[in-house]
């Protein structure tokens, strides 16, 4: 171990090992990377030649997937061959937030981090450099160590944590240009030379001073505290827009005031309907199971807080829309704008969309959903999951539209949900004259001319004014 590494595998092909592992590729041609997973249906799409089918959609994927894949970037589900044949092998494979048992709703199930672990043990015939990727709580990587070394052929193995920092819709700028890479390993001198080896990978294109070394537990923690901090600047930025709500301030003026003080920081104070996405829920949750299992619960009390506002941003967004149409919704045509948790991806994982639906859906609407990147089955599939009504009031409830102006035509009202910025350019007057009157919008990420819909004759409403 520590020497050049020319073959790397990765298990789990979503959207944090597939874009990761396209870039190493990209930028590394002496090294093979294959990527493996057990869905042979993303596979397939990851080998697809038409590029518009790659399972995951991010700005500039398709260009680094054209020029590594088949040269020295390879998608399998042969997991056993791959695993045998790397020197360091990255664990990427999702870690939900656990649905059962011990930990419900807060804890991270790691079941499939185990069972990663396990195969790895049962095929290693040499020694090798085993990297977490996936957001893990403290202390996963001493459980995976003591998976493999108590259940291996006795081959060493070196665990490495690499949490990934990458932010989806702009997952390729950020592996390209990282603010820092985070390398956790141990303080020995075979941990060292791992580090080592991993660093000399990114080493070939980022500069090595932003390439950090720490402890295994600091760089674990340290994921998650990241995630924690970023999601409570949306939440404290979404507890200010409702009172700019009562008090005539306008949410986007008092984020512009106070991000120019350079201890705030202009970044991640943009109110919204609500963040969404794989991690910050996850994660806090995670964190806030971690602090109560060490009987902090003033700590665990603190972060819990983010989500509990984050949540209410949600169902007051879907409040304020049925209060404004006169208190009903029920048999009303109300068209959501995005369905995908931010702009510029196709993930939809905890999507403030969902809940929002969810609510108006409770309320007897019809919803009409377009999003320019999501299709009708992951709307369904999303609405399915809440387990709330069945798969067939799900699907006469709410229908996905290919095209926005369908979507919006003869709907009470419209709710942008994601910052797609194809929103901002449609013609608005078209849209206008083709709805129930009064037509109502109710902006959800503040990114409409306020100004030039109330002149067309809209009734508009925005998060934080
Ligand atoms: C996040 C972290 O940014 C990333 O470092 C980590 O690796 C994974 O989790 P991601 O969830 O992909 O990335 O997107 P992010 O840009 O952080 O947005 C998360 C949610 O917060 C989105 O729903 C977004 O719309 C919302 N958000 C973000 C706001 O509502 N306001 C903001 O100012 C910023
Ligand atoms: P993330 O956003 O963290 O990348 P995803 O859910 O998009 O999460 O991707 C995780 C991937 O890991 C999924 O495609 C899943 O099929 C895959 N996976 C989970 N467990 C295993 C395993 N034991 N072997 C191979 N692939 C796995």
């Amino acid at each position: 171990m520590g020497n050049k590494i020319t073959n790397i595998c990765c298990i789990g092909a979503g959207y944090v090992g597939g874009p990761t592992m396209a870039v190493i590729a990209a930028k590394c041609p002496h090294i093979k990377v294959t990527i493996v997973d057990l869905n042979v249906a993303r596979i397939a799409a990851w080998n697809d030649e038409n590029l518009d089918n790659l399972p995951v959609y991010e700005p500039g994927l398709a260009e680094i997937v054209s020029q590594a894949r088949g040269r020295n970037l390879f998608f399998t589900t042969e997991v056993e061959k791959a695993i045998d044949e790397a020197q360091m092998i990255f664990i990427s494979v999702n870690t939900p937030t656990k649905t059962y048992g011990l930990g419900k709703g807060k804890a991270a199930d790691l079941k499939y981090i185990e069972l990663c672990a396990r195969q790895i043990a049962a095929v290693s015939k040499n020694d090798k450099i085993v990297v977490e990727k996936s957001t893990l709580p403290v202390r996963t990587a001493e459980a995976v160590r003591s998976i493999l070394d108590n259940t291996g052929n006795g081959v060493k193995f070196q665990i490495l944590s690499n949490p990934e920092f990458l932010a989806e819709g702009t997952a390729v700028e950020d592996l390209l240009s990282p603010d820092r890479v985070l390398i956790g390993g141990d303080t020995d001198e075979e941990g060292q030379a791992a580090i080592k080896a991993l660093a000399d990978v990114y080493a070939e294109w980022i500069p090595r001073e932003r390439i950090l070394t720490t402890n295994v537990w600091s760089s674990e923690l340290s994921k998650l505290t990241a995630n924690a901090f970023l999601a409570q600047r949306v939440s404290s930025i979404n507890a200010m827009s409702e009172l700019c709500e009562k008090t005539g301030a306008d949410v986007n003026e008092v984020a512009r005031a106070i991000g120019m003080d350079s201890r705030i920081g202009p970044k991640f104070l943009k109110a919204s309907v609500g963040f969404g996405g794989s991690c910050f829920q996850k994660d806090i949750l995670n964190l806030v199971y971690i602090a109560k299992s060490y009987g902090l619960n003033e700590v665990a009390d603190y972060w819990e807080q983010v989500v509990i506002m984050n949540d209410h941003q949600k169902v007051r967004f879907a409040a304020k829309i049925v209060k404004t149409l006169y208190n009903t919704v029920s048999g009303k045509k109300i068209a959501f704008l995005g369905w995908a948790f931010k702009k510029d991806t196709n993930d939809t994982r905890e999507s403030a969309a969902i809940q929002v639906a969810d609510e108006l859906l409770y309320e007897q609407a019809n919803i009409a959903v377009f999003d320019p990147k999501v299709e009708e089955d992951k709307i369904q599939a999303d609405l399915n999951y809440l387990d709330t009504r069945t798969k067939e009031e799900n699907a006469k409830l709410a229908t996905a539209f290919q095209d926005p102006y369908e979507a919006c035509k003869d709907a009470h009202a419209i709710a942008v949900l994601t910052e797609w910025d194809e929103f901002k350019e449609y013609d608005w007057q078209r849209i206008y004259d083709n709805m129930k009157k009064p037509a109502f919008v109710f902006d959800g990420r503040a990114i409409l001319d306020g100004k030039k819909l109330t002149d067309i004759g809209f009734v508009f409403h925005v998060i934080g004014k």
